[in-house]
């Protein structure tokens, strides 16, 4: 999407962290009109002020993206505020890490049902308004590089940002007809307050079997990610993919080693399968109906 100046963007998770910074970006920078929405009153007080007295047009919403009533009236209210979204930064997010086989129903429950499920809440209620104002605009879902990396306590997370990369991909396929955009975010460490997740779990979730608001875990957590992008540089960044029209969002190239082996990893376990005599069959039967090759549509 090009000439963001004056658009409207709608930003889930916007009173803190990575989504803050993409605020900052596109209502000083760029002057966008930008919705931040978040579930923590706090954090939204606290962005508000920030933008008080700046030349930015910054309206907040306090929102549950778990709750699709509300997605719905937020996509409703945006709209009456500022005119139609043209941007939609699917953002907000949560984690909460610590051994598989200590989580409960309610771990699994809350990290699937804020950054998969409220993701897609988000844009059940905005993309039909999209598609309808018939203006194109642009969707960039936050995912992660443990959308492609699974590392030891991650599992739920990784399992949401895995399926965030699904649901990207999915929509970059379909949603170029009504010229909309698509990128998908994959940070590794960002400066972000992610490490205090738990602070906004509700008690409908039930017990953890992890950690809870523990401030010497939340020190040790916050050592790893404080040497991590800087939110306001990482906005500056997704500015440019946007305009550039990038689906992939990978800032992050010290990742390139581990994406090498794991690709490598892939292609020699479909290559163990060449001579297989149902690979030839099914080849011969795809050239015979001249279908192209899977994923190549
Ligand atoms: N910080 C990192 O190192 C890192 C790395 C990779 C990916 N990410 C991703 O970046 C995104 C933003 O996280 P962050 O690091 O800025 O964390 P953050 O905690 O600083 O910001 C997330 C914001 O989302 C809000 N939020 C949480 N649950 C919500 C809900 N149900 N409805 C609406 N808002 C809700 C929080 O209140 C918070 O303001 C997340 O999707 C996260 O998974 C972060």
């Amino acid at each position: 999407m090009k000439e963001l100046a004056g658009k409207v963007a709608f930003i889930t998770g916007g009173g803190s962290g990575v989504a803050l910074g993409q605020a900052k970006v596109f209502a000083e920078e760029v002057g966008m009109n930008v919705v931040i929405a978040d579930i923590r009153q706090d954090h939204l007080d606290t962005a508000l002020a920030y933008f008080r007295g700046k030349n930015a047009a910054v309206h907040g919403i306090r929102l549950d993206i778990t709750d699709r009533d509300a997605c719905r009236s937020a996509a409703a209210e945006a709209e009456s505020r500022f005119g139609s979204v043209q941007l939609l930064c699917n953002t907000a997010g949560v984690s909460q890490f610590g051994p598989v086989e200590k989580a409960t129903f309610g771990d699994w429950d809350w990290q699937i049902d804020v950054n998969l499920k409220g993701m897609i809440n988000v844009i059940q209620s905005f993309l039909p308004r999209m598609i309808e104002r018939g203006q194109g605009g642009h969707i960039v879902n936050t995912a992660s590089m443990s959308a492609f990396v699974a590392l030891p306590n991650t599992a739920i997370y990784c399992t949401t940002k895995y399926a965030v990369r699904g649901l990207s991909e999915s929509l970059r396929i379909e949603l170029g007809k009504f010229d909309i955009g698509v990128s998908c975010l994959c940070p590794g460490a960002v400066n972000t307050n992610i490490h205090e997740s738990v602070l906004a779990r509700p008690d409908r979730y039930g017990d953890s079997g992890y950690y809870g608001a523990d401030p010497e875990t939340f020190k040790r957590l916050k050592s790893v990610i404080e040497g991590g992008f800087d939110p306001v540089a990482l906005g500056r960044v997704v500015r440019d993919a946007i305009e550039r029209n990038d689906f992939w969002i990978l800032p992050f190239p010290e990742f390139i080693p581990t994406m090498e082996q794991r690709n490598g990893e892939v292609i020699a376990a479909l290559n163990q399968y060449v001579d297989h005599p149902d690979y030839a069959r099914r080849m011969r039967l795809r050239a015979a109906q001249g279908r192209p090759m899977p994923g190549a549509n």
